[in-house]
């Protein structure tokens, strides 16, 4: 196969930041899809729904004139939220879920919950309201291995949710484990999982061996290979339950090639031709459409896309970095090669 079209894609979870960061890299994925969920975790976090519209603002004026790329909002979850947040946000059409980050779990997430069990009445409030919750799913204990923290998570936190609130719609985020594999595929069509590029592509080795490789450290962080595999039949397996979230997470190259790195891989610049290229190597491009373009909408309930995106083989070489005077972003892939190309590039 030598050309794939399909439906064009949506991002079910992407960081774009603000300021001159966000005018750099919103380019890149508004040239690909036609939606994204916007991750909350910017500095000061979005909690409510009107920082949440000024946020939106400023993400529309960064795009290029003629894009019509449509994000959708999420707010950030405290243990200040109140349901009276939970109501607004879920009245207001361009808020779509709220973010769950444990406390200091990931990136920007020291205003994030230190434990969820404290804020069980929100999301009764979510399920009332028929709002998603979308979860970074990793204890913070210091204690417990990093390689373990998203089982862990499950085991002693999430399933206790699934439990308590059988009708509130949950996405495990960036999905890293055949232990979330098995979890979501065990349990309701109300629960379902995105998967990154980087988790579908690599495992721990590209990371660490052969020297420390600051620019695939992202949180979750890699695992090893017989979790690729499992995360890799997941994503080309037909099931609605996994769908595209790149977590695309831009950090200065500075900042990542630092004595203490920030975790987070940028990969907008190629998100659906990284796709491919994994889909590709299972045989299994036939099953990229549903899962870049369908089930995402679908477990949002918002209809899916009617135009069309082309991509070619056709090796290109990805840049160094992206971004011009102070930014200066590496991408995944950076000097690298790519099979897939998108058309119009
Ligand atoms: C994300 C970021 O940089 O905001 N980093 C990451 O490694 N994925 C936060 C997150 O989603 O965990
Ligand atoms: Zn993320």
């Amino acid at each position: 196969m030598n050309k794939l079209t399909i439906t064009q894609p949506d991002d079910w979870h992407l960081h774009i930041r603000n300021g001159e960061m966000l005018k750099t890299v919103l380019p890149h994925t508004a040239q690909q899809f036609a939606r994204a969920i916007i991750m909350p975790n910017l500095k000061p976090p979005v909690t409510s729904t009107q920082q949440a519209l000024q946020y939106r603002n400023e993400i529309l004026l960064a795009l290029p004139s003629e894009s019509d790329f449509k994000p959708l909002m999420t707010l950030y979850l405290t243990g200040s939220t109140t349901t009276q947040d939970v109501k607004q946000a879920a009245e207001c059409e361009h808020i779509h879920a709220f973010k769950l980050y444990p406390a200091g779990a990931t990136t920007n997430s020291d205003a994030g919950v230190a434990d969820p069990k404290t804020i069980y009445p929100i999301f009764e409030a979510m399920q009332q309201f028929d709002i998603p919750l979308l979860i970074h799913g990793e204890v913070v204990d210091h204690d417990c291995d990093i390689f373990d923290r998203e089982r862990v998570f499950i085991e002693r936190t999430l399933s206790d949710i699934v439990r308590q609130f059988p009708d509130l719609r949950i996405v495990l985020e960036h999905v890293t484990t055949s232990d979330a594999v098995e979890f979501v595929k065990s349990t309701a069509n109300n629960i379902a999982a995105t998967i990154t590029p980087q988790h579908l592509l690599y495992n721990r080795n590209a990371m660490l061996v052969g020297g420390i490789k600051p620019h695939y450290y992202c949180l979750p962080i890699l695992k090893r290979e017989q979790h690729r595999e499992s995360l890799l039949e997941a994503a080309i397996s037909g099931n609605p339950k996994f769908f595209l979230g790149t977590d695309s997470a831009p950090h200065q190259t500075g900042s990542k090639e630092n004595a203490c790195g920030c975790a987070g891989c940028f990969s907008a610049h190629a998100a659906i031709e990284l796709y491919a290229e994994a889909f590709e190597s299972a045989g299994a491009l036939e099953k990229l459409e549903g899962f870049a373009s369908f089930f995402g909408a679908d477990f949002y309930r918002l209809p899916r896309n009617n135009r069309t995106i082309t991509l070619t083989k056709e090796p290109w070489l990805v840049p160094d970095s992206y971004g011009q005077g102070e930014i200066n972003i590496t991408p995944l892939k950076a000097g690298e090669q790519l099979a897939w190309k998108l058309e119009a590039r």
